[in-house]
């Protein structure tokens, strides 16, 4: 993106601490290794009501054991707050969960657009060789809840298994 004021982060392994499933894999790997970046434009202040963001997420194609790389995921900290994904490159999974921890995944791949509903968690996965990158726009007001997704996690992981992506419940 360019041509407007835009802020960044980025999210290397070592900031991944208990995301992935495999933590032995994940020691062996570099702290370094770049999984995900974000890049947005905040028209108005954080938190200010009525406002919309717009946001493009770039995953790195990558693996932690059989686990693809993936975003940490998250409720927003307003529940009720929707938010619509769409899919420029790259091949993905977007997991959804509700608070009964029921998940679902939806395909990504260039073009396809998603609503995230509210009360929705949402954690997209690169299952794909090349970067996964999409579109993202939210309500200046949504705000991040990582927290309930740290603790708790998904109910669901997306695996390689003989080199597909599967769907796998997670074991509690
Ligand atoms: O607003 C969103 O849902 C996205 O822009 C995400 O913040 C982005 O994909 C990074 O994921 P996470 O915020 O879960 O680290
Ligand atoms: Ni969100």
């Amino acid at each position: 993106m360019h041509g407007t004021p835009l802020q960044s982060s980025e999210k290397k392994l070592g900031q991944l601490e208990g995301v992935f499933r495999d933590s032995d894999a994940w020691q062996s790997m570099s702290p370094e290794t770049l999984v995900y970046q974000v890049q947005w434009h905040e028209a108005i202040p954080q938190g200010m009501e009525g406002g919309l963001f717009w946001g493009t997420t770039t995953i790195a194609p990558g693996r932690v054991g059989d686990e693809y790389f993936m975003t940490r995921g998250h409720f927003h900290s307003r529940r009720d707050r929707g938010e619509y994904y769409c899919t420029v490159q790259g091949r993905g999974m977007l997991l959804l969960m509700d608070e009964e921890r029921v998940t679902r995944a939806e395909v990504m791949e260039p073009g396809s657009l998603h609503y995230i509903p509210g009360y929705i968690a949402h954690r997209t996965v690169n299952t794909g060789e090349t970067p996964l990158v999409f579109w993202a726009c939210w309500p200046s007001d949504a705000g991040h809840d990582y927290e309930t997704i740290a603790k708790q996690g998904f109910s669901a992981r997306v695996l390689d298994r003989d080199g597909s992506p599967a769907v796998v419940p997670e074991e509690r």
